[in-house]
């Protein structure tokens, strides 16, 4: 597929299908990821896919509440891709903080969009889900108190035919040569 092409058919799928996801094409997927930059090489994620359908209908659960309720689509979600934050080298630690740039974060969203953009290689849709109860998933999926997660990705087949149009500020808006 033409490298603009995938970004257009690219979108937040909110309806998935009751179907499992086959692991040959998660893998996949996290191998995109595994591929993605990162300040000094630092790769500061791990990724635990969820498929397993008690375990996912939890972590579904956590990501919504009847107050905050617009990730109630979750539960139809066959996987999850969870990230946690780790491993930052001193380099990149440093860098950050002189900078007051948090780099881990950039490099975490660079490999989450990997993921994302082979899923729809795979045929399959995506939703980055930055609302959840990370204690909660942090509970359910054993992760050390001291680590954070800093995205959930939603996954599994949908039949959305065409991508809806982008809502996007123009060009125009956010584009300037040699000056601000
Ligand atoms: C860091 C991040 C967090 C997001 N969190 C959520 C979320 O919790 N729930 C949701 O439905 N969409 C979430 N989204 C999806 C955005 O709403 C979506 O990307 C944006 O509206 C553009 O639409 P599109 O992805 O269909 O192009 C998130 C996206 C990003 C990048």
């Amino acid at each position: 597929m033409d490298f603009l092409e995938l970004l257009y058919r690219r979108e937040s799928i909110r309806n998935f299908l009751d179907r499992k996801v086959e692991r040959t094409k998660i893998e996949r997927c996290l191998e995109a990821s595994r591929l993605s930059p990162s300040a000094c090489n630092s790769q500061p994620w791990r990724f635990i896919i969820v498929d397993e359908p008690n375990l996912k209908s939890e972590i579904a659960k956590a990501t919504f509440s009847k107050l905050v309720s617009f990730n109630r689509f979750a539960q139809t979600a066959p996987a999850f891709a969870v990230i946690v934050a780790e491993n930052r080298n001193l380099g990149s630690k440093f860098g950050g903080m002189v900078k007051d740039i948090p780099y881990h974060l950039i490099d975490i969203g660079i490999a989450a969009e990997h993921f994302c953009l082979q899923a729809v290689e795979e045929g399959l849709g995506t939703c980055m889900l930055g609302w959840f109860n990370e204690k909660r998933i942090k509970n359910l999926l054993d992760i050390p108190k001291k680590e954070r997660i800093a995205l959930v990705i939603a996954l599994g087949y949908h039949d959305n035919k065409e991508p809806r149009k982008k809502i996007r500020k123009d060009l125009d808006s956010i584009r300037t040569y040699n000056k601000y």
